[in-house]
């Protein structure tokens, strides 16, 4: 039988590599991405899938309610990866994270819960950061789905309260819903805002690396496809109204992340540019993900390292039409605008 799946924001980093993931591997899934194109979607991620007969893209809004109801009508179950979800665009201007993080969230629990019978599954991809920051030390605390919510950005605000409306959809109306939670994520077609493409097409570029601060902030890293795979596992199997966290046990400072990149790229120390701290920065992430490995068998398989990230290293060397195209346009203005007096020498983040 066919199961035919909504996925909000499939333009995106995870969205598309999910989507393509899913194609793959789920023969009997067949996918509608709404996504409206925002700065971060780009329809090259998909163009190798944009013919499947078991893909069919809808450019929309998840805040278009009555666009959101019709699809959902139409669908068995939500995989819902829409959302800002840049920490330094939050600090700049929090607005569009509460429409399309909290507003777009609820329009799609509303829709599911107009077409609730029968039952559709939804699947809302959240993220670490709702936790809050944990201290350098013990070294063995990690967070746990019991861990109170405590986020410190405007994004993670926002998304911590698109998980609680999930949760009170949930226990008011008994909706279908589960919620996920993952670390930082590397891999294939991620928007160089983030650290690691930002950090090789710089390099690439001959520009200095910005790290944040005193680069002992830490990270914990998972690649893209094991969270994608784990993602899935929790539409098919999770318990419904739960939470799992997604992670795959790799933490790394942020200048160890740079030195491995460093070492990929086959340059040296010169190419760090300390940048003035990101204001709230937390501290440390790490993931206590048992409850989806022991509850759903799910266990992550590609996120080895160093070798998953020379691999992404070696995508981005390997793909730079694709980001140049990408750090055209609007991107540069965000750059300089982002980087713009941070740095401790002249030509911050610019030319080595
Ligand atoms: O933990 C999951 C989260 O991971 C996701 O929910 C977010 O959507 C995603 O953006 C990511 O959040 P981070 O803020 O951790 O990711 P980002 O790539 O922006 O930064 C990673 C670390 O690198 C962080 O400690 C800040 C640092 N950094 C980042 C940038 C962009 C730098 O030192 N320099 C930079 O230029």
């Amino acid at each position: 039988m066919i199961t035919h799946l909504l996925i909000t924001g499939g333009c995106g980093f995870i969205g598309s590599n999910f989507i393509r993931y899913a194609l793959a591997e789920r023969p009997d899934w067949q996918l509608t991405n709404l996504d409206c194109m925002s700065y971060s979607a780009n329809a090259e991620n998909l163009a190798d899938v944009a013919d499947d007969a078991r893909y069919r893209f809808v450019e929309g809004s998840i805040c278009d309610a009555a666009l959101v109801d019709r699809l959902v009508a139409g669908c068995d179950g939500v995989i819902h990866f829409a959302a800002e979800s840049h920490v330094d665009r939050s600090i700049i201007d929090a607005r569009p994270f509460i429409d399309s993080n909290v507003a777009g969230t609820q329009t799609l629990l509303d829709a599911v819960r107009r077409h609730d019978d029968p039952v559709r599954r939804m699947v809302h991809v959240s993220t670490d950061e709702v936790y809050g920051e944990l201290p350098l030390e013990p070294t063995d605390a990690r967070f746990r789905e019991d861990t109170p919510i405590a986020p410190n950005s405007p994004y993670a605000a926002s998304k911590a309260a698109s998980d609680l409306l999930v949760r009170a959809a949930h226990r008011t109306f008994g909706l279908d819903v589960l919620i996920t939670r993952c670390s930082n994520n590397f891999g294939p077609y991620q928007f160089p805002e983030k650290v690691v493409p930002l950090f090789v097409t710089n390099l690439i570029e001959d520009r200095k690396v910005p790290l944040y601060g005193d680069g002992l902030n830490v990270r914990d890293w998972i690649h893209v496809l094991d969270h994608c795979e784990a993602v899935a596992a929790v539409f098919e199997r999770g318990a419904r109204g739960a939470v799992y966290n997604i992670g795959a046990d790799n933490e790394r400072t942020n200048l160890e992340l740079t030195q491995m990149i460093l070492d990929a790229m086959g340059r040296g120390p010169e190419m760090i540019e300390r940048v003035t701290d990101r204001p709230g920065h937390d501290r440390r992430y790490a993931i206590d993900s048992s409850r989806i490995q022991g509850e759903l068998g799910w266990r992550p398989t590609r996120s080895q390292w160093p070798e998953a990230l020379e691999d992404t290293v070696r995508w981005y060397v390997e793909h730079e039409q694709w980001w140049r195209r990408v750090k055209s346009g609007e991107y540069r203005e965000y750059y300089e605008r982002q980087y713009r007096g941070r740095g401790d020498h002249q030509g911050s983040a610019s030319r080595g």
